[in-house]
């Protein structure tokens, strides 16, 4: 269908295929997290080293606590973003935020190539969580939704440089 995304248009059907999968399976965050990095890891083992909690830690990622909050960044800010691509047109995070995440960032040694895990990562645990749900579309509207949201953060990290 032509007329479903042209250029900046993120559709009132995309960003219902991103909120009704993530409200279906955002309960179940510690499972999300942990199957999140193990296919991190998978992709990308030295990703391991980025990881403050995990570079130097004997403790299995299945016990380890501080998984939770980036994977939960990630997923909600996903989100968040296909809410702010539908109403504005364009990623809107606040500037402040915006700023701090390039700094992060590009202080711990994250490239370019590493948001091209973290997106695989993401749609493979949606995938398999929400099974009978998905589709090609429901994929392009969490992957353009994480696209421009990881274009903001990549922005953000140029200006460190
Ligand atoms: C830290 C979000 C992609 C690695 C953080 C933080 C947030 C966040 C909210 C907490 C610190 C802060 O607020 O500045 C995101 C989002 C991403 C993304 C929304 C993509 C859309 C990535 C990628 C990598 C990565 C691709 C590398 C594989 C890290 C690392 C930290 C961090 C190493 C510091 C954590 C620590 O060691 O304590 N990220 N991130 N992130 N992120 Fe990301």
């Amino acid at each position: 269908n032509m007329e479903e995304n042209k250029g900046n248009c993120f559709t009132e059907e995309q960003e219902a295929l991103v909120v009704k999968s993530w409200n279906a399976i955002k309960n179940n965050s510690g499972d999300l997290s942990l199957k999140f990095f193990k296919k991190i890891l998978e992709i990308a083992p030295p990703a391991k080293q980025l990881f403050s909690f995990l570079k130097d830690s004997n403790v299995p990622l299945e016990q380890n606590p501080k998984l939770k909050p980036h994977a939960m960044s990630v997923f909600i800010m996903t989100c968040e973003s296909a809410v702010q691509l539908r109403k504005a047109g364009k990623v809107t995070v606040r500037e402040s935020n915006l700023k701090k995440l390039g700094a992060t960032h590009f202080k711990t040694g994250v490239k370019e190539e590493h948001f091209e895990v973290t997106k695989q990562a993401l749609l493979e645990t949606i995938k398999e969580a929400v099974p009978e749900m998905w589709s090609a579309a429901m994929e392009n509207a969490w992957g353009e939704a994480h696209d421009q949201l990881a274009n903001a953060i990549k922005a953000e990290m140029k200006k460190e440089h």
